[in-house]
């Protein structure tokens, strides 16, 4: 396993591109199953997680023709199996997202069920309930959902709590059912309206994506599609991260200021200069004293989960004393002890981090246990004094495309040291 070695203390400067959103990708790529023809996607970062989604499709049939300079081609014309088996779900939960499609164009799969997951127990009831109420027959049997339908139907579907992948399986699934789909309380992600952006383009007729009702009139057939996939909000949060922690200035591109307002409006209120340039142009200038900042974790508009550890690091050196309230998942706070090792003062009360701001981290051996916690580790030891060894960084290389190369580039001092435990 590789693992980062960090020379903090260097201030971060210059450009950054980001890159496509690994959490449009994962959606748009299942949703080739949908179509009868090659789907070309441009701007899909090279991500572990892309590699396993697309390892998934080839075990449909679903052909991958190429992928060169972040355009990945589909030939989705000869699927002939419908499981996706254990070894693949388990290392990547959105493998579920097949389970839609699967459902819609066959009216059959069978899916490994995820099992639990760093950060919390992350069940699938809700998507296999509204499957359910669309005429699907669901059983578990031996660990995997096992489903069949006559052709799927229309159904209006209510969501109690939004949920991001239960949302666009269910609008994956209603572009070829018969009649109208109605989703009520959905998830308002971006990553939704790019995904309902991707299956409009291919002939499904979806109005309302990324508001809280969604209309889904189904279709007979979905063709093959071009499409440039949106840019990482998580990815740009954490360089504005980076910049603030490290006191440096960058310039963020390619990316979509209109999608991270609520990462934007926190990182101000603690005193980070930010200024937008035409939407897809971030200046950020990190050299301000940082100030204390309430955070709470909500769905999309408010503040991602994605980004807590992140602001979190961040809050660990500002002055004066933060709380941090993760509202989305149980188990997403195992940065902190990490965190605490480089020297953060941390106080864990339920579902909220008091955090007592320090001068700033101190290098120090520490473990990276999930996607966003890695992320946090990375700035921490950004900002440390000395030396930090992250191990077990593969967490991050599932998304965050080339970060020690991105990091190098704009004169962070960061060396990857392959296979070692
Ligand atoms: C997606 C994102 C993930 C992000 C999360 C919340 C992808 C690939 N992943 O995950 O990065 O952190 O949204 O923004 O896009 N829940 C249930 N039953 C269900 C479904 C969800 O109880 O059937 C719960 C989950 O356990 C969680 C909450 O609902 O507590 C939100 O989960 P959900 O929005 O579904 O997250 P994911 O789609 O898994």
């Amino acid at each position: 396993m590789d693992k980062f070695i960090i020379e903090g203390g260097k201030p971060l400067r210059g450009e950054v591109t980001i890159s496509g959103a690994k959490n449009a990708a994962l959606p748009i790529l299942c949703s080739s199953i949908l179509a009868q023809e090659r789907c070309t996607y441009a701007n899909i970062p090279k991500l572990r997680d892309i590699s396993t989604i697309t390892d998934v499709l080839a075990t449909l049939g679903v052909h991958t023709e190429s992928w060169q300079n972040n355009t990945l081609v589909l030939d989705p014309s000869g699927i002939h199996a419908f499981d996706a088996p254990y070894e693949l779900v388990k290392s990547m939960r959105a493998s579920i997202l097949v389970l839609g499609p699967l459902l819609a164009r066959f009216g059959k799969a069978k899916v490994s069920l995820p099992g639990g997951c760093s950060i919390g127990v992350r069940p699938i009831d809700m998507h296999l309930k509204a499957l359910a109420k669309m005429g699907a027959d669901i059983a578990i049997s031996h660990g995997y959902v096992i489903a069949s339908a006559q052709g799927l139907t229309g159904a209006r579907i209510v969501f109690d709590t939004p949920t991001v992948g239960g949302t666009e399986n269910i609008m994956m699934a209603a572009t070829l059912a018969r009649g109208k789909t109605v989703i009520e309380g959905a998830a308002r992600e971006p990553e939704i309206f790019d995904l309902a952006c991707v299956l409009n383009k291919m002939g499904a007729c979806i109005q309302g994506a990324g508001e809280s009702t969604i209309t889904i009139d189904g279709v007979d057939s979905l063709n093959g599609v071009e499409y440039s996939i949106i840019p990482d909000r998580i990815e740009t949060g954490t360089f504005l991260v980076a910049a603030a922690i490290t006191k440096g200035t960058l310039t963020l591109k390619n990316t979509r200021a209109d999608q991270i307002s609520a990462i934007i409006d926190k990182l101000q209120d603690m005193g980070v200069e930010i200024r937008v340039e035409n939407n897809n142009e971030i200046f950020v200038n990190g050299n301000h004293d940082l100030k204390a900042v309430q955070v709470e974790t909500v769905p999309y508009p408010g503040f991602p989960t994605d980004m807590q550890a992140q602001i979190m690091a961040l809050a660990c050196v500002a002055e004066g004393v933060s709380s941090i309230t993760e509202t989305i998942f149980e188990n997403r706070f195992m940065h902190v002890p990490e965190l605490m090792r480089m020297g953060a003062d941390l106080e864990e009360r339920g579902p909220t981090v008091i955090v007592r701001g320090v001068r700033r981290f101190q290098g120090a051996s520490v473990m990276a246990t999930d996607l966003r916690a890695s992320a946090s580790l990375i700035l921490a030891a950004l900002n440390a004094s000395g030396h930090t060894e992250i191990r077990r960084i593969y967490h991050l290389d599932r998304g965050y495309e080339a970060l020690d190369q991105k990091l190098k580039r704009i004169g962070a001092d960061v060396v990857r040291e392959r296979g070692t435990l």
